[in-house]
């Protein structure tokens, strides 16, 4: 294809403004799939991104579209995902692209992911062409949301495109704006082939899936490429695109967006982001901006019979060869046995994996709260990395500890903006802007421990707000606090599997109210269970499980059997995640007891 007929462009917008809706119009007007096999939202392909309705792993489809000037353009829509914990993957599929559509709710108006990816695609110098979705709902208003963005993005919305990806209005012009407005890859064709990795995924029969957009240059099946971060080469099998099924192709050429295979059975030797050449011939310079992605977020995964624990390595092992970002290693609790430690992205990466273990390969597994990875200096003069609670060293051999901390923007109607400040005090929050954003919806900046967000901070914004606030945050860096940990004895034992670190002001309420709420989950037993939280050896709170003093079963006796058989099935179900900690049963629901209290 010409490099003047093909435009590279994805959809940046806030969560439900419509992307996906959207997405699929461009892709039925264009002619990629007729109305009957169009599934909903194709783009997103994995069952349980359908559920969540949000796009998990990118992907891109090429259309062909015959515009009024008479051409047929090569359109490579680059689908991205849309939430916080993948900013990295936004990123680099940001950055195969020359444009984007700035896709905004006409009723809802600007919200914080619409600012936050709008932000990262002017960083890249994309073009953006705004576009009001939803215009068939009574609620829209145009006029004030052309404001808005103008006012908070900061580019010009005079001529953005009205549309309602729900009755199909505004398509053909969407395609036009591309078309006129998108600037022309640009992309040396005679000069050594170099390709950006903005997506991969592994496949069973042909191994990883890699795509890829090329800068400069042009490639083939059958050619030796080299990942430039790794020096690793492999012959291609087979290049191609997806229209949206996937289609082989002679060649990828400048400007063009694709796939290739090469029987790669490791995903972790494909970076995101990274850039690809030829073996014989290779780019002088790589892609800038290229990082390695490293875990924020922690937590312990162990399964409730510990004769499962290979079942949950090949589980991980397996699903590791679809998301290269989840890491894991073998750890041993002295309460749980032997489980993994696992980093995630984020908390939401983080309950997927959760759910995909227990729903795709049926695992059984307690998991613990989850935590950030501290900084600790320690008085030796070592710093090390915890993401254990259970492996912060001992207070006389630490000098200070450092915590993550993010700057987070959240927008929300003025109503809520008193409760959802005093959350962020809650939560430690330093204020750094407050400001309208037009008439009764207000933008507040805080920074942010990631500790406390880790916790419960997304249902809390939910429920103090009725679902109306929005949220995003991007990593600021490492800061200094008085930090400890709170340890967690049952019958005069520490469970290290349930301490966590605390702010020092905050470990005594913190204390009790973990003691409470693990007093009304850990259920009654023969005997009386004493819970208790402690710093070091000072107890700061003290509650008892008491004994029962019946027998659950015996109250049947006499009675009807069909009874006494659903409750001992009941009592069986219920054990199923439980975990044997010295003589007293504990709960999965204890382990994640932190995260509902204060
Ligand atoms: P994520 O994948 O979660 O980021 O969402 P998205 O931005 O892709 O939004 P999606 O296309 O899933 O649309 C969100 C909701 O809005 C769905 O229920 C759509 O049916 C609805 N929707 C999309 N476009 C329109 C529209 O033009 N009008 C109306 N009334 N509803 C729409």
């Amino acid at each position: 294809m010409k490099q003047e007929l093909i435009r590279n462009f994805s959809i940046v917008a806030h969560i439900d403004h419509g992307k996906s809706t959207i997405a699929d119009r461009l892709i039925e007007f264009t002619g990629g799939l007729d109305k009957r096999n169009m599934k909903e939202q194709v783009l997103d392909s994995m069952d349980i991104e359908r559920e969540r309705g949000i796009t998990i792993k990118a992907q891109t489809v090429r259309l062909f579209y015959k515009a009024d000037d008479g051409n047929t353009y090569q359109l490579n829509l680059i689908d991205t995902p849309g939430h916080v914990d993948f900013t990295y993957e936004v990123s680099r599929s940001l950055a195969a692209c020359d444009g984007g559509l700035l896709v905004v709710d006409a009723a809802q108006g600007v919200e914080a992911q619409t600012i936050a990816n709008a932000y990262m695609a002017i960083d890249q110098d994309l073009e953006l062409i705004p576009v009001l979705n939803k215009i068939d709902l009574p609620s829209a208003d145009p006029d004030r949301v052309r404001k808005e963005i103008e006012d908070i993005v900061g580019i010009d919305a005079s001529d953005a495109v009205l549309a309602s990806a729900k009755d199909g209005v505004g398509i053909k012009e969407i395609l036009e704006s591309v078309v006129r407005r998108i600037p022309v890859p640009k992309g040396d064709e005679n000069a050594p082939l170099k390709a950006m990795i903005f997506d991969s995924w592994y496949d069973s029969y042909q191994g990883v899936v890699v795509l890829i957009r090329v800068i400069d240059g042009t490639v083939k099946a059958g050619d030796k490429i080299k990942f430039m971060s790794t020096n690793q080469q492999y012959l291609l099998d087979k290049v191609g695109v997806f229209t949206p099924k996937p289609l082989t192709v002679n060649d990828l050429s400048v400007g063009e967006v694709g796939f290739f295979t090469a029987a790669i059975k490791d995903i972790t030797d494909v970076n995101i982001g990274d850039t690809v050449t030829l073996a014989s011939n290779p780019a002088k310079e790589a892609f800038p901006g290229f990082k390695t992605v490293k875990p924020v977020v922690f937590c312990g995964l162990y399964p409730v019979d510990s004769a499962d624990f290979e079942d949950v390595r090949d589980a991980l092992d397996k699903l590791r060869l679809n998301d290269s970002s989840i890491t894991y290693e073998a750890e041993s609790s002295v309460a749980l046995g032997f489980g993994f430690r696992c980093g995630f992205l984020g908390l939401l990466h983080m309950e997927i994996i959760q759910e995909r273990l227990e729903r795709e390969f049926d695992l059984d597994l307690v998991t613990t709260a989850p935590t950030v990875v501290f900084k600790v200096m320690k008085t030796n003069g070592e710093m090390i990395e915890v993401d254990n609670p259970a492996d912060l060293p001992e207070p006389s051999e630490i000098d200070f500890i450092e915590e993550p901390i993010i700057a987070a923007t959240v927008i929300l109607p003025e109503t809520y903006v008193g409760g959802i400040i005093q959350l962020m005090v809650a939560k430690r929050g330093t204020q750094k802007n407050m400001r309208y954003l037009t008439q009764g919806r207000v933008i507040l900046e805080y920074e942010l421990p990631l500790g406390e967000v880790v916790m419960d901070f997304y249902d809390k914004l939910k429920s103090i707000s009725r679902g109306y606030a929005s949220f995003d945050y991007e990593f600021a860096g490492y800061r200094q606090a008085n930090l400890v940990k709170l340890d967690i004895l049952i019958n005069g034992e520490a469970v290290d599997a349930l301490s966590i670190i605390v702010h020092r002001d905050h470990s005594f309420y913190k204390g009790r109210d973990l003691v409470e709420k693990l007093k009304e989950v850990i259920h009654r037993q023969m005997f009386d269970i004493a819970i208790q939280a402690a710093i070091g050896n000072k107890i700061l709170s003290r509650s008892t499980v008491k004994a029962f003093r019946k027998n659950v079963i015996a109250k049947c006796y006499g009675g009807d059997i069909s009874r006494k058989r659903k409750l001992l099935e009941k009592q069986k179900a219920g054990k199923k995640r439980m975990k044997q900690v010295g003589n007293v049963e504990i709960p999965q629901e204890a382990f994640l007891a932190v995260l509902r209290i204060g």
